[in-house]
């Protein structure tokens, strides 16, 4: 059935204009003012943004860490996503040593297909570049649309890759058109820092922000960059949490590196002070990398205003405080790495950013859609409200005042990391492909209804061949 959303606000990457959207199988079928509103149920806007569909670019859904597996898996977490506005995410396919790219992704989609009530898209991990990863890759990213490939420089004896790794997958996604994802911080240090803090009786959570220090970050992030401009590549690196590591992105995108950075909702608001909470409630905010001085965040507001970091991810990866955390009582190296995010992104973004005025409208729309959709070959089915777009889009109440807490959200853990904070600006419905996922803050999707989506190369936009005219 033909839906229309009228008396909205459209805002996209670029524009903010009043304007109806007409959806017709999925898809946005009409811009305009004078839209036929025969036959067709028709949406009130009324006082509310329209926002092309979040994208989050950074899950881990259903991920074995850390001897234990996130609370959240496909089905919880894209239900809180798609509460939070979020309408594609993308999550981190592990892989193992000596184990298929094809396998690893088998698992993946198991792990996804009947649970989704979003669509989703894969990242794919690389732990080793031999001969037999060098001749699946192409064809599984040809089979798969996969076009992002994710190198971890951190976590020791798990999943970190060499430096002869990295370059490796570097060079072969110049030739394949795939985009190199890292987590840069400087595995072997951590490691070394980690055992000496334990050798030394320093257990509690706070240690594993002391061991990991911002300058760990910033050297495996200049590493990974001086790595880039040698292959001729590109990088995306993910969750940025310190000066350190936005200036050296910032320096080598003055260089003319084709290098991109993003950051995530924790490092804007929380700081490191909250590692030192009593009664081991510090395990809540153990991430990595890990929450900083305080004073990073507004290093990290400007560099998102000024355009040096571009997109931001959740790093959804979640684990109970009870039953989970605690694997880590008594030594902080076995506290799950990872926290519960993917709702609060894109309410946390606007209300510290937009409302705030740290960053603009557009930008908020560009930061936590568009810029994703284009990075990843997603562009212009997602990221967007245009004529033949998919109708994934977001009805934002941008006054509402609502208050963050774990006893409200959708996520399956017990605890939120933002409890107590106070934002404004909510979802109040969210349709994916021209369906409600969220009618008026009920959940009203399905579990399997979400799509796998296949992804154009680096660099490709797509062509939008169902371009019409837009009347207005
Ligand atoms: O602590 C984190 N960030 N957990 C998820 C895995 C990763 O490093 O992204
Ligand atoms: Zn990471
Ligand atoms: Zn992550």
């Amino acid at each position: 059935m033909k839906k229309i959303i009228k008396n909205g606000t459209i805002v996209t990457a670029v524009d903010t204009f009043k304007a109806d959207i007409c959806i017709e199988n999925g898809t946005i079928s009409q811009i305009g003012s004078q839209l036929s509103y025969l036959g067709a149920e028709i949406i009130d806007a009324k006082g509310c943004y329209v926002f092309p569909g979040g994208i989050d670019p950074h899950t881990h859904l259903d991920m074995p860490f850390g001897g234990t597996v996130t609370k959240d898996d496909f089905e919880t977490g894209t239900i809180a996503a798609a509460f939070g506005g979020t309408t594609t995410i993308i999550d981190f396919c592990l892989t193992k040593k000596g184990e298929t790219l094809q396998s690893a992704i088998d698992t993946w989609h198991a792990k996804a297909q009947a649970k989704a009530v979003i669509d989703y898209s894969f990242h794919l991990q690389i732990v080793e570049m031999n001969e037999n990863v060098l001749m699946e890759l192409p064809v599984v990213m040809e089979q798969e649309g996969i076009t992002s490939l994710k190198v971890f420089m951190a976590y020791k004896h798990q999943f970190q890759a060499d430096d002869e790794t990295l370059f490796r997958t570097l060079v072969t996604a110049k030739e394949l058109g795939a985009l190199v994802m890292v987590h840069a911080e400087n595995g072997d240090v951590i490691d070394f820092l980690v055992k000496k803090a334990l050798q030394e009786g320093n257990t509690e959570p706070i240690f594993h922000a002391l061991t990991r220090p911002p300058q760990a970050e910033g050297e495996a992030t200049g590493r990974a960059a001086i790595l880039t401009e040698l292959a001729g590549s590109q990088l995306y690196v993910v969750h940025v949490s310190c000066a350190e590591a936005a200036e050296k992105i910032a320096n080598a995108r003055r260089k003319g590196i084709d290098i991109w950075g993003e950051t995530c909702p924790q490092y804007l608001v929380l700081d490191q002070s909250y590692l030192e909470k009593p009664n081991f409630e510090g395990a809540k905010y153990v991430w990595s990398p890990p929450l900083r001085e305080k004073w990073n965040q507004e290093v990290l507001w400007n560099a998102l205003k000024s355009g040096e970091l571009q997109t931001i991810g959740s790093d959804q990866c979640s684990f109970d405080f009870n039953g989970q955390k605690d694997l880590g009582k008594g030594d902080f190296s076995k506290i799950p790495n990872g926290g519960p995010i993917i709702e609060d992104r894109v309410s946390i973004l606007f209300s510290e950013g937009v409302v705030k005025d740290r960053i603009s409208l557009n930008q908020f729309v560009d930061l936590t859609s568009t810029r994703a959709a284009k990075l990843f070959g997603l562009y212009p089915k997602k990221g967007t409200i245009a004529v033949g777009a998919d109708a994934d889009i977001v009805i934002f109440n941008p006054t509402v005042e609502r208050i963050i807490s774990g006893k409200a959200h959708h996520m399956a853990v017990d605890y939120n990391p933002f409890e107590g904070m106070k934002v404004t600006g909510e979802p109040v419905s969210v349709l994916s492909r021209g369906e409600f996922v969220i009618r008026n803050k009920k959940f009203v999707g399905k579990a399997g209804a979400g799509m796998y989506l296949k992804r154009a190369k680096y660099g490709n936009s797509q062509v939008n061949n169902e371009m019409k005219t837009i009347k207005l």
